[in-house]
Order: C-alpha cells, then structure tokens, then sequence
C-alpha cells in the first residue's frame, strides 16, 4: 500500500511532462531537475523506458541511486553549473526557481521544450482549466518574461499541472509490474507524525517520495 501510495502524483507529473507533452524520442536528450526527488525519481526511469539520454542535478551523495535509476550525466548542483555543463538538449523538465528555468532555456537546441512543474503558469495553461478572462491576463503577465526570453531562443516554454487520468495510471502499472519502473521511498511516517512528515518534505532534502500510514 506504501508503494502504491506514493506512485499516482509523480508518475502522473512524469507521464504527462515527457510523453504527452514533450513527446520524448528514443535518443533525445533529457535534462531532469532534482532527479532524486519525488518526481525526479520517477521522469528518470520513465524517460530511460522512452530510450532518452539523461542528465540530472543532485548532490554527489545520490548519484549511485540515480545511476541505478538510469540518469547517464550527473551535475552535482552544489559544486557545478549545468550550464556550463549540458548543450544542445532536446527537452528539459524544470522543477526549480526562476534563475534555475532561465539557465535552462539556453541549454536546449532550437525548438527544444522546457516544461516546468513549478511554474510561472501560461495564458495555455489558463485557456486549458476553462480560467476566467482575469486568471488569465494574470498568467498572461506572470509568465511574460519568460515566454520572450524563449522566443527569443526559439524555443518553447509550457508549464504543467498534473492532473488525475485513469487511462495513464494503468499504463504506468503495467510499466510497473513489468518492473521497468519502481517506486522510490524514503520515509513512511504513523499518522500521529504527519507535521514531521511535512516538515522532513519541507527541508527539500527527500529522496524520492514521503509516505503518512493511516493504519
Ligand atoms: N505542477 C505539478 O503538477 C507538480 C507536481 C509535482 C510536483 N511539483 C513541484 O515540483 C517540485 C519538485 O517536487 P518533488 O516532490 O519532486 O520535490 P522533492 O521530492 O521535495 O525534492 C527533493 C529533492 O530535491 C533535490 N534538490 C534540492 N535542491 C536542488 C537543486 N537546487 N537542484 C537539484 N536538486 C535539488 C534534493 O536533493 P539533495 O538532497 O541531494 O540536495 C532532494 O532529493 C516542487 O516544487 C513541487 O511542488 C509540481
């Protein structure tokens, strides 16, 4: 129950930002932020199934888990700069701060993608949630900047909220019981401990995904 717990939000996230909208191809090359977080855990599996070569930031202590996982380049983001680092890459998925989503920009080739899970959300992003008109001058502004500097670049910028899909979920179950990708835990907490729970998720140090227990 643990497993199956921690699997719906961040294979969903991954799904969705490698397949559905990047359209991730065997031989592309993939920059996942923070692989050995939640998500990150599972993009780099998922984009190692789809045939990607990829290249991640942790720090040095994770690496052996993240070679394991399938990630073929890693930055250890306390010491290097990825971009001096990652060139031409076909797509990115952004989980980190504004100054960390503009690097990114310039690490892709023309017409790569960056998809960001920790935003600024789009104007699309908007029209796709049926948002009123005002959500979305609102998104319009908040992420104008960053849609020039892609432009700029030629290359594309979209945000991505997860949202729930049976029909992927039994996709990734099927990848799941074929092994090709596996659930990643670092803690299970008793209910009666759910403010550490949050707190230890807080800290930004986890390793793949905190799990509460109800019984
Ligand atoms: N839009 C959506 O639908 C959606 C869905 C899911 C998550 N999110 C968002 O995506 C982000 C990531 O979520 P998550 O659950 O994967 O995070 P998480 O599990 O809390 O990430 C923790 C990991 O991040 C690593 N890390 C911390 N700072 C880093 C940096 N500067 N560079 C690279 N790695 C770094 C840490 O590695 P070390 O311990 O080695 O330092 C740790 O392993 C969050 O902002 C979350 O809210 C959005």
């Amino acid at each position: 129950m643990e497993q199956a717990a921690s699997i719906p939000l961040v294979a969903l996230t991954a799904w969705q930002a490698l397949v559905e909208m990047a359209n991730l191809k065997k031989g592309q090359k993939v920059f996942i932020q923070a692989g050995s977080g939640g998500v990150g855990t599972m993009a780099i599996q998922l984009a190692k199934h789809l045939g990607a070569v990829i290249a991640t930031t942790a720090s040095e202590k994770s690496f052996v888990m993240l070679k394991d996982l399938g990630a073929d380049v890693l930055v250890d983001y306390k010491k290097e700069d990825f971009e001096s680092i990652l060139k031409n890459y076909d797509v990115v998925l952004n989980s980190q701060d504004n100054k960390t989503l503009e690097k990114s920009l310039r690490i892709l080739r023309p017409g790569g993608k960056v998809i960001s899970i920790s935003g600024p959300p789009t104007p699309d992003f908007a029209e796709a949630i049926g948002a009123s008109w005002f959500v979305k001058l609102i998104l319009s502004l908040l992420s104008s900047g960053i849609r020039r500097k892609a432009q700029k670049l030629s290359v594309q910028y979209s945000f991505l909220f997860m949202r729930a899909e049976g029909k992927q979920l039994q996709e990734i179950s099927k990848l799941i019981e074929q092994h090709v990708i596996r659930p990643v835990i670092d803690k299970v907490f008793p209910f009666e401990q759910t403010n550490e729970a949050l707190e230890y998720i807080e800290s930004g140090r986890a390793k793949g995904k905190v799990v509460i227990k109800l019984k």
